[in-house]
């Protein structure tokens, strides 16, 4: 299987850091991100304080079993929930050992590595699917059609993956009509329609086949368009194919069809975060609104955003972003302007607003949105008291 991780590292040595940089060579980890940071636990933790966490943490501490114990607690205090610790050391007692996979951490490793050890950790800490470290999903849908959902849903997923350099896979689930390949200048090699057959036969290796790369860190799910009937994929197929995805790649961006049904409603209540865009006519206030309360109930407030697309399209007549923010209680994360030249000329040119509009203020507004979507920052509503990383990556002994 081709892994799709991030991986973070802090070698305290140069053996340690050779036997990393290894790593991206071997096949099964072509496609993942890893970077390198010399400096060991320590540095790591002091990385983490102002960087957002990778899927994959490694870091070397050769001092004793206690110096480890101590860096893992500072690490504790910056790394985000859901991470994979892997520490190498040069204590070697079965004692020790216990201790650490105790505190939480996925894997110790006893130096001197190589990186046929450093594959093989990762590799067993996502052997059981449900231990993969998850990526985050965020839905857009149109409050009403035509809104312009599909152009921004893409162009947040493009900017995203230029800003982030992580791993982005876009869903166009629009089976006939998406666009998200022809946005993108890109052929699919087949329509997703075709992967959510038979839910029992979608795995990593399947989608791996049906993912079109649009750059090194970014590949998307989509149709060439289609008017092939099909029935209505089942919530379990759309279910099970996102949450591969998730394991495959740090941010999951999907592109929902204006359209209400039983799998649509599975995968918005699934999502970590749903943007809804809507331009600014009653129909579409009240059709947010409705989406609002459904999704408020649940799954709290704090998880969905809005984009007021098309803002001045009907100047005196139209309503203002106040008269949404007045109805949906919160702010647009963005607001764009109507410009059908500009999104006219992108589409012809199958480009994204950061490269056909580089010096357009959309581009900044997107980054920005990129940022808020994407990172530590992203406005989500924190759990009350957080989970340290030790509490939360803690799990029952395994012997050795
Ligand atoms: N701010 C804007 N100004 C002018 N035109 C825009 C703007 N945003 C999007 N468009 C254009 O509006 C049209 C519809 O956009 P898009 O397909 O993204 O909407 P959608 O909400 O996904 O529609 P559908 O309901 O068909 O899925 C496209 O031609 C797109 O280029
Ligand atoms: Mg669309």
């Amino acid at each position: 299987m081709i892994h799709r991780f991030s991986i973070e590292a802090f070698p305290q040595t140069k053996d340690t850091e050779a036997a990393l940089q290894g790593l991206t060579a071997e096949r099964e980890f072509a496609k993942s991100k890893l970077t390198i940071h010399f400096g060991g636990m320590s540095r790591a933790a002091k990385h983490y304080v102002d960087n957002p966490s990778p899927q994959f943490i490694l870091v070397e501490e050769n001092g004793s079993s206690e110096d480890i114990h101590k860096g893992l607690e500072a690490l504790a205090e910056v790394v985000e929930p859901g991470r994979k610790v892997i520490v190498i050391g040069t204590v070697n007692d079965v004692q020790a050992y216990r201790q650490l996979i105790n505190q939480g951490v996925s894997e110790y490793l006893v130096g001197p590595v190589t990186t046929a050890d450093i594959a093989a950790a990762i590799t067993s800490c996502v052997k059981d699917a449900s231990a993969t470290p998850k990526g985050k999903v965020i839905s857009f849908i149109g409050s009403r059609g035509g809104v312009g959902s599909s152009t921004l849903a893409v162009n947040a997923a493009w900017t995203m993956a230029q800003a982030t350099q992580e791993e982005i896979i876009g869903i166009d689930l629009d089976f006939n009509f998406g666009t998200m390949a022809l946005a993108l200048n890109l052929d699919p090699k087949q329509a997703i329609a075709d992967a959510l057959v038979d839910a029992d036969r979608i795995d990593a290796v399947l989608i791996e086949r049906f993912l079109t790369e649009h750059s090194p860190h970014f590949s998307i799910l989509s149709t060439a368009g289609s008017l092939k009937d099909m029935s209505e994929p089942s919530p379990e197929a759309v279910e099970r194919l996102i949450d591969i995805c998730r394991s495959m790649a740090q941010y999951v961006i999907i592109d929902l069809p204006r359209h209400w049904s039983s799998w649509v409603s599975s995968v918005l209540l699934l999502s970590d975060e749903t943007v809804v865009v809507a331009n600014p006519d009653l129909a579409n206030l009240r059709d947010a609104k409705m989406l609002f309360d459904w999704l408020k109930g649940r799954r709290g407030n704090s998880l969905n955003r809005f984009i007021l697309n098309k803002a001045d399209v009907a100047k005196r007549n139209q309503l203002s972003g106040k008269d949404f923010q007045d109805t949906l209680g919160m702010p647009p994360v963005l607001t764009v302007g109507f410009d059908p030249t500009l999104f006219a000329q992108l589409a012809n040119n199958g480009q994204m607003v950061g490269e056909g509009a580089k010096a357009h203020k959309l581009n900044e507004q997107l980054r920005h949105l990129a940022q808020q979507l994407g990172g530590r920052k992203s406005g989500l509503a924190q759990p009350q008291s957080a989970p340290k990383f030790l509490s939360w990556l803690k799990r029952p002994a395994k012997q050795k």
